[in-house]
């Protein structure tokens, strides 16, 4: 009996090395490559990979995202990490209608599966991006317990980081190439929060250095209830209210439109005024026509319909819609038919059973708004000597009213008080 003891050991000591290496893969990442698409035809003219890689205290967070490689230069090329806002809005949304290398062929669409086209202004031509599905909830990105469903803008900033950090362990060839955090909308919050925690990181010097520049912005949420307000401004600027109105609503309501005093009659009448005259307009896009909502009609398509919750498919395929009725959103229902899509999804290796449906935007994450206000953070940031490209006009506005207080040492989130708030 005595000569197999220590074959037995060695069994054992083989079999815990094999599970401890299935652990570690098991949790840390897992990542694919995708070399081929549903609807383009022909392996991708460029390197796609989509994974995911677990998060959180309880490491049951598993944040999913597509990984598309510079056409130019790789080794040399920044790489961007892109969140869309919402929050809960899918990477994918940033990478097929904004910023992606592929774009759908709206015209040729006819109800089947819609086909790519490629987009010659993609930013991938000149950056590695990585598309990045966060919060939890968002798109492909899921947790395996119920607590772990429970995000913040708090907790999303630290996830965020340790996506990153995990990411590039996983993918040391990246490591040294100078690091932009991008995104838009909502995620004006997120990306200053993010890039403000690896500069954190960085200097900690516990953390493995990222070779961090800067970050971007697209229309940013910055400061919610200043953002709001000046909307007001921005309609008299732009010729759509009289001066009359804008100058007695200023007046009356003494600079405050988000949330006047009920019993402030004037102000609420010109308020009144001022919606009559704008309420028709397509708030993302005054030049583009605001896209309502009608109910849509099933025997229209052979899909799952209530995917298309805030599209009209009626105006979709009606013959008159090619100009005058043309409308950016009714482009979104491409995304529906595609991503939910079994096949595809088999693609871009999603776990099965880990979602049921896909969504554009998830309306119903189980999110916490903990954080109003990034202002300081900005400055927090241009203190650090970080690059930072930023178009909106509200964000200069309000940046240059604080221009007199430049003297931030440290990033001060605008906490808005809740009651539940995990931070209070
Ligand atoms: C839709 O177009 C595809 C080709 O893009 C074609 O194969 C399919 O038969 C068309 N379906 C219908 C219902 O016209
Ligand atoms: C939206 O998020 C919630 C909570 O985060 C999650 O339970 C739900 O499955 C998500 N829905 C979709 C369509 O992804």
């Amino acid at each position: 009996m005595a000569p197999q003891a220590p074959l037995a050991a060695a069994d054992w000591l083989r079999l815990s090395c094999v599970l401890t290496l299935f652990l570690l893969f098991n949790t840390a990442a897992s990542k694919s490559i995708v070399k081929a698409l549903p609807g383009y035809s022909g392996d991708l003219p460029f390197k796609l990979e989509t994974g995911y890689v677990s998060v959180g205290e309880r490491d049951d967070v598993q944040l999913f995202y597509y990984f598309i490689e510079s056409e130019s230069n790789p080794v040399k090329d920044p790489l961007v990490l892109w969140i869309t806002g919402g929050p809960g809005c899918s990477a994918f949304s940033g990478l097929v209608y904004e910023i992606g290398p592929l774009i759908y062929d709206v015209p040729a669409f006819n109800g089947s599966l819609p086909t790519f086209l490629l987009n010659s202004y993609a930013w991938t031509k000149i950056a590695n991006i990585i598309f990045l599905d966060t919060p939890v909830g968002t798109d492909f990105s899921y947790a395996t317990t119920p607590e772990g469903y429970y995000s913040s803008d708090i907790e999303t900033a630290k996830e965020t980081y340790s996506f990153l950090r995990k990411w590039l362990l996983d993918h040391p060839k990246f490591s040294t190439n100078n690091l932009y955090i991008a995104g838009d909308s909502y995620s004006g919050i997120l990306v200053p929060m993010i890039v403000s925690e690896i500069s954190n990181g960085n200097e900690d010097g516990h953390m493995s250095r990222m070779s961090l520049e800067g970050y971007l912005l697209g229309n940013p949420a910055t400061y919610i209830h200043n953002d709001q307000n000046s909307k007001i401004t921005y309609t008299h600027r732009m010729g759509l209210i009289s001066d009359e109105y804008y100058e007695r609503a200023k007046s009356s309501c003494q600079d405050e439109y988000v949330d006047p005093d009920p019993n402030n009659a004037q102000c609420i009448y010109y308020l009144r005024l001022i919606k009559e005259c704008t309420g028709k307009l397509n708030e993302a896009h005054i030049l583009e026509p605001k896209c309502g909502s009608t109910a849509p009609k099933p025997d229209q398509l052979k899909l799952g319909l209530r995917f298309f919750e805030d599209i009209s498919m009626d105006i979709l395929f009606l013959p008159s819609q090619q100009e005058e009725m043309w409308c950016r959103k009714y482009n979104y229902v491409l995304s529906y038919v595609w991503a939910n899509d079994p096949a595809v999804q088999q693609a871009l290796q999603i776990r099965q059973g880990t979602k049921t449906e896909w969504k554009r935007c998830n309306k119903t994450l189980s999110f916490e708004e903990d954080v109003e206000n990034v202002v300081e953070c900005h400055q927090f940031l241009s203190t650090k000597g970080y690059r930072a490209l930023i178009y909106s006009v509200a964000m200069l506005r309000f940046l240059q009213q604080r221009k007199d207080t430049l003297a931030f040492n440290e990033c001060v989130f605008g906490h808005i008080p809740t009651k539940n708030s995990v931070l209070d």
